[in-house]
């Protein structure tokens, strides 16, 4: 890791719960992540995470949009809060809001998100209850550069996950998690060291172009 660069000023945003956030704030305390949490951001005042947040003396802040006449106007205070922080990387960890085009391109290439299939497979809500609808033997996570384009944006990495014979939504669920906990630290700091790129060209990695996602091998003890 070279220690020439300056750490990444990272902007999470949340709606809930916020482990994935959590996951990132620990290994950047572990000097995992070449980075410093600057604040997080939540459009619900309720949400769980910020509690978390303010424990750990991390900056918090809340844009509640149900306060907003509409998007754009709830997005133009959300980019404020965000861009106080000067930050290098915005990530999204369960933050529910649909991005207008406009906010998305202010942050293009240093904006991920987690997102709990196999994208392109399964973009939107209840992916455990449709992977397990549709008799998928296969689950997983993608991380991904955010576009305009919902769930759309291109996958930087991957994890796939087994569905066993007797998974509820909820078991898949949790064992897609404790990848998502792995996996996100893992690309943002990535990201932080410089090693990750996303422009007109597609992404880059190590100089190179990434031509597929980069698969990470799943790693629960679960029986499989
Ligand atoms: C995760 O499953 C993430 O993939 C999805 O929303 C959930 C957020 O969980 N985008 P948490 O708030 O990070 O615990």
């Amino acid at each position: 890791m070279s220690q020439t660069r300056a750490p990444v000023s990272i902007v999470t945003l949340i709606s809930g719960r916020g482990s994935n956030m959590r996951s990132i704030v620990e290994s950047v305390a572990a000097q995992r992540i070449r980075g410093q949490v600057a604040a997080v951001i939540s459009n619900c005042p309720q949400a769980q995470g910020l509690n978390y947040a303010r424990g750990q003396g991390i900056a918090t802040d809340v844009v509640d949009h149900t306060l907003y006449p509409d998007r754009t106007a709830f997005e133009k205070d959300l980019t404020v809060a965000i861009d106080r922080h000067r930050p290098g990387l915005i990530v999204l960890a369960g933050f529910m809001r649909i991005l207008t085009p406009a906010f998305v391109h202010r942050y293009l290439g240093r904006m991920l998100n987690i997102h709990p299939s196999l994208l392109p497979r399964y973009p939107g809500l209840s992916t455990h209850q449709r992977v397990l609808d549709a008799g998928d033997d296969t689950h997983g996570v993608s991380v991904h550069f955010v576009t305009p384009e919902l769930d759309g944006g291109p996958v930087i990495a991957q994890c796939r996950i087994p569905v066993l014979k007797n998974d509820t939504a909820e078991t898949l669920a949790d064992r897609v998690l404790s990848e998502e906990h792995r996996l996100y630290p893992e690309v943002v700091g990535w990201f932080c060291e410089g090693r990750l790129q996303f422009g007109a060209g597609g992404i880059r990695f190590d100089d190179l172009p990434l031509s597929a996602p980069i698969q990470r091998s799943y790693q629960s003890t679960d029986p499989a």
